[in-house]
């Protein structure tokens, strides 16, 4: 789909995010996740690199799916405490002029008419650099703490993010005519009456008859990022995503994926290659092998294998502390996340034991880990790009900030060299860089 790559740094607003162990390397900043100004600094560092958007994945609940509590998530820092993302955005827009930033909230723990008015609001404080990821929420200690007996099922759990998104399309999209505010002090109009209509919705789940509160941004809808991975998640992120987040640890099960959705997209009478694909992958990168292999060694080292099978019980909801380390994982369908349980039993190629889990998750859970010099770094993302076909990656970092650092002073002036990534933004809005539209495209369920 696109002529140059599209990167985004995948962070969360807490100490550990998918690294877990990292806060304990030498110099790392998490624990500085609560301060202004860590994030305005990351904020600027992203932007000098090129970034199209910093990319915050967020979590309801607590992981304590392992052993039956949360004593292991609490004190190695699981994901817990965080904070939620939304706020650092306005923050980190103040000092920055062309990065995006994609805030993720869940359609089972929200209410459409005021996660509209929180995007909307965001979207003009930061002229149109705002982007959604949808998710739907996987742990059952989210539901107990939101007041629900039980977590919905998971396809249950989609089939209410389709109403919410319609719900969301017709408030951003079709609430407000363009030139609804005249602002006119002469005759006292600020809002033509006539331009701004009800929504009357009544739907499965929601009876919300509108209209929007807030008149409408840059963007409207802001830009729709996903990252599904059962068959149901896969038919939702074809009907709604403009970004596809990719989690799939070979070259196979990503080409496999980006097919299945195209094919999907299709169906669902979108132009398939208006869907845009971005793998996770962490790269660990010296200005020699020496000193990358130095850096993965220590990062390896740091890794809190206890931490990270307390993590991964929560995304597949199955204890793993009651398996035997060398025991092989087995396929079982989830009511979590299907696709890290696709991740590691639904490739031909390996089987994978619990211990091997646990090692290989503890750099960045699902992704490709890559270690190198500057230039093998850079093959390694240009080979992704050209030969895989997909269109950015989701950078994740393991120490923080240093991880993002190297790569923007390492390797983005290798990968500009190549003529691979931007030297200067082009476009107002975060659609507009990323995609190089400026509204939804033709076909998707939200288009006007
Ligand atoms: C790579 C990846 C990142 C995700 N990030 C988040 C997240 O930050 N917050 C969240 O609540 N869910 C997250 N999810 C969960 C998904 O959005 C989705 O709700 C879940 O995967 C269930 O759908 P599935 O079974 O189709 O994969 C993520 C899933 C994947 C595969």
């Amino acid at each position: 789909m696109t002529d140059r790559m599209r990167l985004n740094l995948f962070t969360m607003n807490s100490v550990e995010h998918v690294s877990v162990g990292s806060w304990r390397l030498p110099g790392d900043q998490s624990h500085r996740y609560s301060d202004r100004e860590y994030w305005t600094d990351v904020a600027r560092t992203a932007e000098r690199g090129g970034f199209d958007a910093v990319f915050f994945a967020d979590v309801r609940g607590i992981y304590d799916v392992y052993s039956d509590d949360r004593e292991t998530a609490v004190e190695k820092a699981v994901q817990t405490p965080s904070n939620d993302p939304a706020y650092l955005i306005p923050a980190m827009a103040e000092v920055t002029d062309d990065l995006g930033f994609a805030v993720t909230k869940s359609t089972s723990y929200n209410h459409p008419y005021q996660l509209a008015r929180e995007f909307s609001t965001l979207d003009h404080l930061t002229d149109g650099r705002v982007a959604f990821n949808i998710v739907t929420s996987y742990l059952e200690s989210a539901a107990a703490n939101l007041g629900y007996d039980d977590r919905m099922d998971h396809d249950e759990r989609y089939d209410r993010a389709d109403e919410f998104m319609d719900v969301l399309y017709k408030l951003f999209e079709d609430s407000w005519d363009d030139d609804a505010v005249v602002r006119d002090r002469e005759s006292g109009v600020f809002t033509d009456p006539e331009k701004v209509s009800a929504i009357d919705h009544e739907g499965e789940h929601f009876e919300i008859p509108g209209p929007h509160g807030a008149e409408p941004s840059p963007q409207r809808t802001p830009v729709l990022y996903q990252a599904g991975s059962s068959d149901r998640g896969r038919e939702f992120a074809a009907e709604h995503a403009e970004a596809v987040f990719v989690s799939q640890p070979s070259v196979e099960a990503v080409e496999d994926y980006v097919a299945d959705l195209r094919e999907r997209a299709a169906d669902h009478g979108r132009d398939p290659d208006s869907l845009a694909f971005f793998p996770g992958i962490v790269p660990i990168v010296g200005e020699t092998e020496e000193v990358a292999e130095a850096k993965y060694d220590a990062y390896t080292d740091a890794i809190d294998t206890e931490g990270v099978l307390a993590l991964l019980s929560g995304f597949v909801d199955m204890d793993l502390s009651d398996l035997d380390p060398d025991q092989k994982l087995e396929h079982i369908e989830t009511e979590a996340i299907q696709g890290v349980v696709n991740a590691f039993t639904a490739n031909d190629d390996r089987d994978w034991t619990v211990r091997e889990v646990a090692e290989f998750a503890g750099l960045g859970t699902t992704s490709p880990v890559v270690v190198g010099t500057p230039e093998q770094v850079a093959d390694e993302f240009q080979y992704w790009f050209e030969d895989v076909g997909v269109d950015g990656f989701n950078v994740k970092e393991v120490a923080r900030p240093d991880s993002l650092r190297d790569f923007v002073d390492l390797v983005v002036p290798e990968l500009r060299e190549r003529g691979l990534l931007r030297d200067e933004y082009d476009g107002e809005t975060l659609r507009e860089t990323t995609f190089g539209r400026r509204g939804l495209p033709d076909g998707h369920p939200g288009s006007r």
